[in-house]
């Protein structure tokens, strides 16, 4: 089936000539077409034409986006969206001054979340995610990332692989689930460690992997979480099950997170809140994401990710909401996009590439999303603006008319029939 997608403003490849990742300079050329329309075979995106050779052009339909932006489906490539349950009441010490670390240690924090989690039947899981996912879909996101983690035990961290796996299957968008059984160390292993790590290495990864229920192997590699060595040990038994890598690392502190996840050639490296400044050309030449979650730093109120130097040091800058209950509830991709640009100096160009074709980069979905060039998923997200800039600037609202995946109309918004 052949659609031609017409009328648009501007259409904003993100043109990689086939790199398909952006980094240095190149990371803010998007390449804005004007008077162009889009070509679609079969749900694959199969030319970008001047406007001039429509007349040439045969389809079983014709769509007009007049006056209308159209981006590369937005990426979020890093969610912790199954989660049970609400933070309101720390939320409510975190504003009166009690740091995110001060209500982990006592057991609250991410624990709060695995007894709710522990209380929730798949059924009840799948509930409390549906309308979430939805709203991901409403702000053009067609692929979604999102972590296990709430779970800790072998039962809990299964449910919640199932209810990702799940919702994949019942929506239409990409759903990418990864395994983060070392997010923090359950209650009931608080004084063995050993045991646990154990318990992820021998137990849960062999099952997983056997399972096909993840794609991804995350940690939390931080002073109140997982050390360096027990990440190594989680990573080096991933990797043997064909589990590829990411890991939290350098949110709080600088403990070595980010050696081992390079070590192991870890797809992305996420949050570098503190990342200290000799570390910084390891991105050089690495084909390591740097994933920034500028959502934390507001809502915990502490300090960006340093995105201009790692701009300059040429790493690979992708962004991401973190939405999760405890340090990011901020389910918005717009608004990170336009934190990205307020608050960590990117500029627009960066921020559109960083959610799309850098975030498909860092979910090792480069060659097939991200972009709008022939070959590619015909994922797109349309805006009500004549100008990307129009995006950015209106800050956390949402724009967007038209959800497609995969040449198919999955949203549109009530006013835009
Ligand atoms: O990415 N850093 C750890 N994990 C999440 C927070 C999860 C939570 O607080 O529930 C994060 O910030
Ligand atoms: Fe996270």
């Amino acid at each position: 089936m052949r659609k031609l997608l017409t009328g648009f403003a501007q259409i904003i490849t993100c043109n990689t000539n086939g790199i398909n990742s952006k980094r240095g300079n190149y990371l803010s050329e998007i390449s804005a077409l004007e008077n162009h329309s889009i070509i679609i075979e079969d749900g694959i995106i199969k030319d970008i034409i001047p406007d001039s050779s429509i007349k040439n052009i045969s389809a079983e339909q014709n769509l007009s986006f007049k006056g209308k932006t159209i981006l590369p489906g937005l990426i979020d490539c890093h969610t912790h969206t199954a989660f049970a349950g609400s933070r309101a009441k720390e939320f409510k010490e975190k504003i009166a001054g009690v740091h995110y670390e001060e209500i982990a240690k006592r057991g609250g924090g991410i624990l709060t979340t695995v007894n709710a989690v522990r209380k929730s039947s798949f059924n009840d899981l799948i509930e409390m995610i549906k309308p979430r996912v939805q709203e991901f879909i409403a702000q053009g996101v067609t692929t979604l990332e999102i972590k296990s983690g709430y779970g800790l035990d072998f039962e809990n961290e299964i449910k919640l692989l199932h209810a990702i796996n799940f919702l994949n299957e019942i929506y239409p968008i990409d759903i990418i689930p990864t395994f983060l059984g070392a997010h923090t160390f359950p209650s009931e292993y608080k004084e063995n460690h050993k045991g646990y790590v154990e318990l992820i290495v021998d137990k849960m990864i062999p099952h997983i992997a056997k399972n096909n229920l993840a794609e991804f192997c995350d940690g939390f590699c931080e002073a109140t979480a997982f050390n360096s060595e027990e990440i190594d040990l989680i990573f080096s038994s991933a990797v043997k099950s064909g589990l590829k890598l990411k890991l939290h690392t350098e949110q709080f502190n600088n403990v070595g997170g980010l050696d081992v996840a390079i070590k192991h050639n870890a797809v992305s490296v996420d949050h570098l809140e503190v990342i200290a400044e000799k570390d910084l050309s390891r991105f050089k030449d690495s084909e390591t994401a740097a994933v920034l979650l500028p959502g934390v730093s507001l809502f915990l109120d502490y300090d960006f990710a340093p995105a201009r130097k790692l701009i300059e040091n040429n790493a690979i800058v992708a962004l991401a909401t973190d939405y999760n209950p405890g340090s990011s509830h901020i389910l918005n991709l717009h608004l990170i996009m336009s934190l990205a640009s307020i608050k960590m100096k990117m500029k627009m160009e960066e921020v559109i590439n960083a959610v799309t074709i850098n975030a498909a980069k860092a979910l090792n979905r480069e060659t097939t999303s991200g972009s709008i060039e022939p070959g590619k998923n015909a994922d797109f997200a349309v805006f009500d603006v004549e100008d990307y800039s129009e995006i950015i600037y209106n800050a956390g609202r949402n724009l967007v008319t038209h959800t497609i995946k995969s040449g198919e109309i999955i949203f549109q918004k009530q006013s835009a029939a």
